[in-house]
């Protein structure tokens, strides 16, 4: 099939609100000789695309943030970082992958996802999707997949350790939870009481209601305690880590990332932060894990692309449950969530 010169994409021309997406017709890419053209059938609106859309960032990144995405206005125009789809074309020098072949890929901070067709770099994070996992399923693996592999490869997860998930429930946390299960790991879960079934559905042996119980105050201790939230840096989590113990800051604000040399060096605790890297062999890891039924990407809800809108609002609610799945093809509208 011959690409349309035209594809509809969900597109904002400047910072703001969910409102300031809208899909139209833009120009379809045309892969280089070392990329693949996708076809997209699934893909996801993240934690990041609502904080590059918005440029809600953690303290100390705005400058940065304007000077990556654009200083005014957004320099790419089309947001979407993760995806499950069919490749329809290929560039002349690439011998990896096939036209036909079904794939799931990251664009990372190309980002571009949110169209029907996505241009990838051929030896960048893709990997075959298989057969038997739906396209949906596929494109919620990469963003929580990999950001789990590498902030447990940096803090050195081992089977047997104690380990706390504060937001246990989002897109990072249960992907966290899951795989530190699978490594042997025994986790407690912070979320809201509603998601406590959930949690230990996916395997947590422990849940804390945020709202009611602060789990800095319990008199427990953790060897690991990822915080995906943002609101437990080291001067809370550390009255709940055991001695050498280490907190995963996925969220932190500059000023926290500077420090965190100085607690490793003043302190018997160390802090691991910063933009998780995103591997190639982890997607295959979390892509196999999932095939295999020992890793179940949570979907919060399924909407297709003229909602995108919607998607973006509910992402922006700090609320979901998993990943908000975008499909570029499809009318279907499902959920294992509710409304929340
Ligand atoms: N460092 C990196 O490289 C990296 C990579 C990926 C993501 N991130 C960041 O990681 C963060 C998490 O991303 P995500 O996509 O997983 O977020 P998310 O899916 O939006 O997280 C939503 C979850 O957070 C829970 N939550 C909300 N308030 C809470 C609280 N006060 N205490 C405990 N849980 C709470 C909610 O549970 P309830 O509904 O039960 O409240 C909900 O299930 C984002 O800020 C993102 O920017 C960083």
């Amino acid at each position: 099939m011959t690409p349309p010169v035209y594809m509809r994409a969900a597109v904002y021309r400047r910072y703001g609100p969910p409102e300031v997406v809208s899909v139209g017709d833009v120009l379809t890419p045309v892969p280089g000789p070392t990329d693949l053209l996708v076809r997209v059938r699934a893909t996801t609106v993240t934690s990041a695309d609502w904080r590059i859309r918005s440029l809600t960032v953690p303290r100390g990144f705005g400058l940065l943030s304007r000077l990556a995405f654009g200083i005014t206005a957004p320099r790419q125009p089309i947001l979407g970082s993760e995806l499950a789809g069919d490749v329809v074309a290929i560039g002349a020098s690439v011998t990896n992958f096939a036209v036909g072949d079904a794939v799931v890929a990251s664009a990372g901070t190309k980002l571009g996802a949110h169209a029907e067709y996505c241009c990838i770099a051929a030896d960048g994070v893709v990997v075959h999707k298989p057969a038997h996992l739906a396209y949906e399923s596929a494109a919620a693996l990469p963003f929580g997949g990999t950001t789990a592999l590498d902030f447990f490869r940096r803090g050195e997860l081992r089977s047997g350790h104690n380990l706390l998930i504060n937001g246990a429930s989002g897109t990072v946390g249960s992907a966290m939870l899951q795989v530190a299960v699978a490594a042997g790991a025994k986790v407690t879960a912070v979320c809201s009481g509603a998601n406590a079934a959930l949690m230990q559905y996916l395997g947590a042996t422990r849940v804390v209601d945020y709202t009611t119980t602060d789990f800095a105050a319990e008199g427990i201790r953790y060897d690991l305690i990822a915080d995906t939230v943002g609101n437990a840096p080291y001067p809370r989590a550390r009255h709940a880590l055991a001695p050498g113990g280490t907190l995963l800051a996925v969220v932190a604000t500059l000023p926290e990332m500077l420090r965190a040399p100085w607690v490793g060096l003043t302190t018997n605790h160390r802090i691991v932060a910063g933009p998780a890297a995103e591997r190639v062999d982890d997607l295959r890891t979390i892509v196999a894990m999932a095939a295999a039924g020992r890793f179940t990407p949570l979907i919060d809800r399924c909407l297709p692309l003229d909602e995108i809108v919607a998607a973006h609002a509910r992402v922006e609610s700090g609320r979901k449950r998993g990943s908000v799945v975008v499909t570029a093809n499809s009318e279907q509208r499902t959920a294992n969530g509710d409304d929340g």
